[in-house]
């Protein structure tokens, strides 16, 4: 049964851990991240962008997919699934469609109207037992090829949303999605140790997961990172995976046109990408 990723991420920022939430795309992705958070007993959070919600058809077809996953692949770790970066409507339609958790995106709104339209969300999501991320200053992120640099969140703006009653909280300091360009300067540990002060027991989330290197992880665990989200270094080592396969031209005359045979190279390299993620982020026998 899919659960809340409240309690998850309560237990990981007093545990000194992170949970990874892993972004899905298809049912080979799904299985994948599945699969090794049962062989490796951690909890895990599936994250499902509007974008990869269109592609699998909609929400409710997801739904379907995770929870027969659930049952018949026998897996007992607690998993969420979670809506990324939605905006207002989209959180109401994978509330109904059967989400167990969703991220309310309004860091583009100025604020007053991050606070008004979050504040109804979160009653809203505490009436169903669905746990609500929120956003404040943006992340990032390669756009028509012109990579925006991370913004820091104000750490007072922070306070007023996470005083809102909301579960997580996304800030911005300085992560960015996708691959980070040369001449990043890094995670802001001065914005997170002030929005972590101000905002308490209050489970912070890291974005962008993909290419920090695995010391800023840790401090950002320490200092109050309780959920990371990785998406592109699962998409980049599945295409690279698949892409060695095909050019390999092994078996592609007899049965490998299969799409299992084809997909499987692809599929292990997740496994082996969420594993090493769960591992460094210490979510590892933590279900
Ligand atoms: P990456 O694509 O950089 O791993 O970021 C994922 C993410 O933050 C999804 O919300």
């Amino acid at each position: 049964m899919l659960v809340s990723a409240k309690e998850m991420l309560v237990k990981a920022k007093a545990g000194h851990y992170a949970v990874g939430q892993f972004n899905i795309n298809n049912l080979e992705w799904t299985k994948a991240v599945l699969q090794t958070a049962q062989e490796n007993n951690s909890p895990v959070i599936l994250g499902v962008s509007e974008g990869a919600g269109k592609y699998m058809t909609g929400y409710k077809t997801i739904v379907g997919m995770v929870n027969g996953m659930l049952e018949e692949m026998g897996i007992t770790v607690p998993v969420a699934l979670h809506l990324d970066h939605g905006s207002y409507d989209h959180c109401f339609k994978c509330i109904e469609a059967g989400f167990s958790s969703v991220m309310f995106d309004g860091s583009h709104y100025p604020i007053e109207e991050n606070i008004e339209k979050t504040k109804e969300l979160v009653g809203v999501c505490a009436a169903k037992g669905i746990s609500l991320e929120a956003e404040v200053g943006s992340i990032g992120g390669e756009e028509d090829g012109v990579v925006g640099m991370g913004e820091c969140a104000d750490p007072n703006e922070c306070k007023a949303i996470a005083d809102l009653g909301i579960d997580f909280l996304a800030a911005g300091i300085g992560n960015i999605h996708g691959k980070y360009p040369e001449n990043w300067a890094g995670l802001s540990f001065e914005t997170l140790d002030a929005i972590q002060k101000l905002t308490g027991d209050m489970p912070l989330v890291l974005h962008g997961g993909t290419g920090i290197p695995t010391d800023m992880i840790k401090r950002a665990i320490e200092l109050g990172v309780a959920k990371i989200n990785v998406n592109t270094e699962c998409q980049l080592t599945f295409a690279e995976a698949t892409r060695k396969y095909i050019e390999s031209g092994k078996d592609l005359e007899g049965k490998g046109f299969d799409p299992r045979k084809l997909l499987a190279p692809g599929v292990e390299a997740i496994k082996a990408t969420v594993k090493e993620k769960m591992e460094i982020f210490g979510s590892v026998n933590k279900a």
